[in-house]
């Protein structure tokens, strides 16, 4: 299986402390953001990882991270123009991936299960992880019928629909690149990756599994120091990188 970090975006919800520099490259407690979500791939024993960037941050980036081979890992880095949204990964990581699965994680969702063995038993198809949250009317959710399968996933419902927030990690098989060629941008201008995933679902291949310990997208001020907090407390001592 190879690994890809979405690194990109602009971070405005974040100004003024990402004019300079890149979200995921924030000190989240002692360690810049994406070593966590990096972390979560090498710890489930993914050697080769492309990490997407935005155009403008592509040089810290590499000065940080580097080739990789620090961690026994390779890194391959890919610029994203603009952010066109999440599937866009697939088409970007199109000839990185191959004829590969692959675990493409966000940049900034820091995790504190150890996904490891959810990730390593993939066998097609493609696997989410969803969390019961307070406020899923930020993120993609999984809408469940009255046998409690899952029948939709839709982006920020503005209604409520389920509780469970679809988490930044999605395993998949290689058919996510010609699914994500098949989409349209939605009315906010992005390639959603639920779109994505609904092709999957349709054909019932998609699995759903859950996130018991913290989950933070540390995309907003709040969450940002939620995250520094965690992981003082809980996430660094099971850390390899
Ligand atoms: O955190 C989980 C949520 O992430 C999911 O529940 C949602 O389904 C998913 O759409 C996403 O929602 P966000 O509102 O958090 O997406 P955002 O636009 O903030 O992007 C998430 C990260 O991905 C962020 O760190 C920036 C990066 N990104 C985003 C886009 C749209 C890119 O690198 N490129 C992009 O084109």
């Amino acid at each position: 299986m190879k690994g890809i970090v979405l690194s990109g975006g602009s971070g405005t919800r974040l100004r003024p402390l990402t004019k300079i520099t890149s979200k995921q490259l924030l000190p989240v407690y002692d360690r810049p953001m994406i070593y966590y979500p990096l972390n979560t791939l090498i710890k489930a024993g993914i050697k080769e990882i492309l990490i997407i960037v935005a155009p403008e941050r592509a040089g810290d980036y590499l000065n940080l991270l580097g080739s990789g081979k620090q961690w026994g890992v390779k890194f391959t880095y890919e610029i994203q123009d603009e952010p066109g949204g999440l599937a866009q990964a697939f088409l970007i990581g199109e000839n990185f991936i191959d004829d590969d699965d692959v675990a493409l994680i966000l940049g900034d969702n820091i995790f504190e299960d150890d996904l490891a063995t959810e990730i390593k038993s993939f066998s097609g198809g493609a696997k989410v992880f969803a969390k019961s949250v307070p406020d899923p009317e930020r993120f993609g959710v999984v809408k469940f019928n009255e046998q409690q399968q899952a029948e939709r996933l839709v982006e920020k419902p503005q209604e409520f629909l389920s509780s469970y927030a679809v988490t930044g990690l999605y395993v998949c098989d290689a058919r996510a690149v010609g699914f994500a060629k098949e989409l349209k941008p939605s009315a906010r201008g992005e390639l959603e990756i639920v779109d994505v995933l609904n092709k999957y679902l349709e054909r019932n291949e998609l699995t759903v599994g859950s996130v018991t310990g913290e989950w933070l997208d540390a995309g907003t001020f709040d969450s940002l120091l939620r995250a520094q907090i965690i992981a003082k407390d809980h996430l660094t001592k099971n850390m390899i990188i």
